[in-house]
């Protein structure tokens, strides 16, 4: 962490008591923490609103297996943007279901490509993208 600096801020008392009880319900030391990881929650959100941007990103999906080709499809699409795809976590939930966890280096906007695709593929229950960061600039 860089030099630390303090300063004030204004807040109406009502929205600093929501905030204090939020803090305390999420496990914050302090308010100082809380509203750095706002900050940089924030400050995360813009990276990826420049497209060109290198970032990280996860991507998770279930499925179930016996869904006809799907994991055909899904090794294909794997292969494919395998530039991007830097590692590849696979969970066999259960006799049927799959959970996959795919790590994602590179541009914004291809990041986000890559997961519609994943995510819309026939077969997937249920996808999500999780948009963070390489952490250099945080
Ligand atoms: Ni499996």
């Amino acid at each position: 962490m860089g030099n630390i600096i303090r300063f004030g801020v204004a807040m109406p008392k009502d929205l600093l008591n929501k905030f204090d009880s939020l803090t305390l319900k999420k496990n914050y030391p302090n308010r100082s923490q809380a509203l750095r990881d706002l900050a940089r929650c924030a400050l995360v959100e813009e990276e990826w609103k420049l497209e060109n941007k290198e970032t990280v990103g996860t991507i998770t999906i279930v499925y179930n297996h016996h869904f006809k080709e799907i994991s055909d499809v899904l090794t294909d699409l794997q292969h494919h943007y395998c530039r991007e795809i830097i590692s590849c976590l696979h969970v066999h939930l259960d006799r049927e279901n799959c959970l996959e966890v795919l790590v994602l280096k590179g541009r914004s906007r291809k990041i986000k490509d890559i997961a519609d695709r994943l995510i819309a593929t026939k077969g997937i229950k249920h996808g999500k993208l999780i948009r963070t960061t390489t952490g250099k600039e945080l």
